[in-house]
């Protein structure tokens, strides 16, 4: 499968099991399963929030989810499948919410990952996310994570 046959649409109720099995299995691998299928369901209901499908003819190939607040957005899950990594799949997805929050008018988006996991480090650094600090015990009080952000736009300064 090559990257140019993924195509990326809004998740749709019927992705919900899927997008929660990447997420226990690529993304919260030993920490315990956070966003089941109804945790899934809220977020796909959430008026603030989108949830990103990368899909090829087969099957769901990645996902992401960003939360949008009214100046800042939160990048809650991103993954692509293995077999797919390092063909561009991730940076599409990112790029469509990174435009979608510019429009929105965003200033800043913010994320956090866990402290072991360089490649998805290097891919944030990548696509010029810088990290702001660690916060010691974030999963599940034994995992550590590194926060990073990505500024939009500056703040708007106050009156
Ligand atoms: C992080 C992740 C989403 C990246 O997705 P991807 O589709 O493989 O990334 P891309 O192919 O778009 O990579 C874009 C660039 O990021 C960098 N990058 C991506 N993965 C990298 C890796 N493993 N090592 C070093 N650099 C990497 C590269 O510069 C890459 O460009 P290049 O391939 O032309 O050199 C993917 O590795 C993944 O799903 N990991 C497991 C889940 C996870 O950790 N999610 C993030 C925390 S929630």
């Amino acid at each position: 499968m090559v990257a140019h046959a993924v195509t990326l649409r809004l998740a749709r109720a019927d992705d919900v099991q899927a997008l929660a099995a990447m997420s226990r299995d690529l993304i919260e691998a030993g920490l315990g399963w956070r966003y089941s299928p109804q945790r899934m369901h809220r977020l796909m209901a959430d008026r603030d929030t989108v949830v990103l499908v990368a899909c090829d003819t087969a099957a769901v190939q990645g996902f992401a989810v960003m939360q949008f607040g009214d100046q800042r957005a939160h990048l809650v899950l991103l993954c692509v499948q293995p077999g797919l990594r390092r063909a561009g799949v991730g940076r599409r997805l990112l790029h469509w919410l990174l435009q979608s929050a510019d429009v929105a008018g965003i200033e800043s988006v913010h994320l956090e990952l866990r402290a072991d996991n360089d490649a998805a480090l290097a891919f944030y650094r990548r696509m010029a996310f810088t990290e702001t600090g660690q916060v010691p015990g974030y999963y599940g009080g034994q995992i550590a994570a590194r926060r990073m952000v990505r500024r939009l736009r500056q703040a708007a300064s106050s009156p």
